[in-house]
């Protein structure tokens, strides 16, 4: 499989695993718990940081590739780039409406209940959809040349959370996720 696929296939089984912490954090929340917002406000900025900025312009690449041979096959596959832009504008309103909460201003419990739960089903149907309609459109078209220069325009940008080097400010965030993971093995 070509490098690139591997690594976006791997970053969606990440952003899986941070969806399932939001989820559970959404679940308290709507139990009537307290929101952990700091918890909530990390997965948030990782959003903007990485898949936002590093993942999706990547997924774009491909798809621009895709659109130029084959333009039918492309619109089935949906338009990619308008989902990633109103995927990062729901990460960006709800990002301002934890930030305004952590700063304790009053905020709508429903409303942030609403945009959390969109939010997850969303990025959830996207994630679904580009390994079940477009990752397989675009090995059936893209040639092998095609891939070897994507995977080689490739930078090294390190994942923050992710990767080898977990950035301070994502250290509890990280942490969390591979626990919530432990539990879910049973460990
Ligand atoms: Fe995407
Ligand atoms: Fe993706």
């Amino acid at each position: 499989m070509p490098e690139v696929l591997n690594r976006l296939h791997k970053e969606h089984a990440d952003l899986s695993r941070l969806l399932d912490l939001l989820d559970r954090q959404l679940a308290l929340f709507t139990a009537g718990g307290a929101a952990d917002y700091d918890t909530i406000g990390a997965i948030l900025r990782y959003c903007l940081e990485y898949p936002d900025a590093v993942h999706h312009p990547k997924e774009d690449l491909i798809y621009d590739i895709l659109r130029s041979r084959d333009p039918v096959l492309a619109a089935e596959v949906g338009d990619l780039e308008e989902e990633h832009r109103s995927l990062a504008e729901a990460t960006r309103e709800l990002a301002e409406l934890i930030e305004r909460a952590l700063a304790e201003e009053p905020v709508d419990r429903d409303h942030v209940q609403k945009l959390t739960h969109d939010f997850i089903r969303r990025y959830r149907h996207h994630i679904a959809r580009e390994e079940s309609h477009m990752f397989p459109a675009a090995r059936r078209v893209l040639s092998d040349r095609d891939w070897a220069e994507i995977d080689g325009q490739l930078d090294g940008e390190d994942d923050p959370l992710f990767g080898d080097a977990v950035a301070d400010y994502f250290r509890a965030l990280r942490d969390d996720i591979d626990n919530l993971a432990a539990l879910a093995q049973g460990d």
